[in-house]
């Protein structure tokens, strides 16, 4: 079991009765992914991938880590949200937030394409002098301007550094199987390609090559990381949320958001999540806040944040709820040390793990936030491993497309994030949105 829901930290915010009347709206969510005849049934891809994943594809992923492995010191994965998120938190997660700190074998990973920062990627140029380098593009549409620019940049270094035929077995592009600019591009150079799967969206594609290659480039054993979304695919198939903790997680948040909490905190007490909670925002921003409806996630890295967000959630607007990650097994012991002169008085901690006080922080905090008026929903997690998070990928992707037919939206679609890019490429000059740039220059004050 690598995770198991906790409700006894929801206080009275929720009654047994409403959970008893939310159950067929639960089952009815549940009919709809199963029978694919809801919003968005084109892209469920991903219920299925633990099983009917490209099997031929997934050994060449093993093999082209290992090369990559072997003829480069850095790499770069170049991609934006869905593209990224999913193998940058697997890697934090299961390896550590200082992965390219660490003493290791395999090869420094930095991301790219994530943002319009000139800085950034100077800065990851200069990081790639006198080294060598493979780089990753992801994307699905092939034409999202912030990996192409990147690529363009990373291209430019590498055909400057290898020669354009030298670069072509360092340029690895995963991107859709057949259509866009970006595999015509690819096959013309021959450059290897992955896939991502025309019926699995960006958010939800971590378990596909999008998030394969980089994560086993970081040496993370992907068939255990598929093994654990395999059991949690196995082990929620109960319609009823009193036999499957997915469904309840699903059902609990539905019911706080419609009394009044409309802001979800993923709280993690160890650095490793903190990327893990970003892939999670994205995941069920992207698919429930449409439709002027949706709860608004939000997340935490304690102790940490409660020097600073603590305040706010034990005694601000009671419009929150908290979900906590609790990890049963850190996968390391730190003893706190003894102290002759007792200075900072903290000696009947001594020979105590840190990881009690940590636990103990949690269960301070879950009480004190109850008593402050906040709901918390605690999902116990095993470890930090490849198979934990697999199954939490799968858990939390689950119960995301169920929580967004319960909330009534379709959970894989994402019409608001074109609207950024239209008004983009319209005041950048693209050709094609010249009276659109027209009006939108002149509402810019
Ligand atoms: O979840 C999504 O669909 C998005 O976050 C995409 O992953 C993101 O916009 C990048 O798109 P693309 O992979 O087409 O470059």
């Amino acid at each position: 079991m690598a995770i198991k829901l906790n409700s006894n930290y929801l206080g009275d915010f929720v009654s047994a009765e409403e959970l008893s009347k939310i159950k067929e709206e639960v089952v009815a969510a549940h009919n709809t992914l199963k029978s694919r005849s809801g919003e968005g049934s084109d892209f469920l891809g991903w219920e299925t991938l633990p099983t009917d994943y490209d099997k031929e594809e997934f050994a060449r992923i093993k093999v082209a880590a290992e090369k990559i492995k072997k003829s480069c010191d850095v790499f770069i994965v170049v991609g934006i949200g869905g593209s990224y998120l999913g193998a940058r938190a697997a890697i934090e997660f299961v390896k550590s937030p200082l992965y390219n700190n660490l003493k290791k074998d395999t090869p420094d990973i930095y991301f790219a394409g994530n943002t319009i920062s000139s800085s950034a990627i100077k800065e990851l140029l200069s990081i790639c002098e006198g080294r060598d380098v493979c780089i990753n593009v992801i994307s699905k549409s092939g034409t999202t301007t912030e990996p192409a620019v990147a690529f363009r940049i990373l291209r430019e270094l590498l055909e400057k550094k290898y020669g354009v035929e030298g670069s072509k077995d360092r340029i690895f592009i995963t991107t859709d199987r057949e259509r866009g600019t970006l595999k015509a591009f690819a096959d013309e150079r021959g450059y290897e390609t992955f896939v991502v799967p025309d019926d699995v969206g960006g958010r939800y594609s971590v378990l596909t090559a999008v998030g394969l290659l980089p994560i086993a480039v970081a040496g993370i054993d992907i068939d255990a990381m598929m093994q654990g979304a395999l059991d949690a695919s196995n082990k929620f198939t109960d319609p009823d949320i009193d036999n499957n903790d997915c469904y309840k997680y699903a059902a609990l948040r539905n019911l706080l958001y419609r009394k009044g909490r409309g802001i979800e905190i993923l709280v993690g007490y160890e650095p490793s999540l903190l990327l893990f909670n970003e892939w999670w925002k994205q995941l069920y921003g992207e698919s429930e806040g449409k439709d002027n409806k949706g709860i608004y996630p939000s997340s935490v890295i304690f102790s940490t944040d409660l020097h600073s967000l603590g305040q706010y959630i034990q005694e601000g607007t009671r419009n929150i709820f908290e979900t906590v990650i609790s990890v049963k097994d850190s996968g390391c012991e730190v003893i706190i040390p003894e102290d002759a002169a007792n200075v900072d008085g903290l000696n009947f901690l001594s020979g105590s793990t840190l990881d009690k006080v940590n636990h103990t922080a949690m269960c301070a905090t879950l009480l004190a936030h109850n008593d402050g008026g906040v709901p918390n929903i605690v999902l116990e997690l095993d470890d930090f491993s490849a198979y934990s998070f697999g199954f939490a990928v799968y858990f939390f992707e689950l119960a995301c497309a169920i929580s967004g037919y319960t909330l009534g939206v379709n959970p894989f679609n994402q019409p608001g994030v074109e609207a950024y890019k239209k008004n983009m490429f319209a005041l950048l000059g693209k050709p094609g949105y010249e009276d659109m740039g027209e009006a939108l220059r002149a509402r810019i004050k």
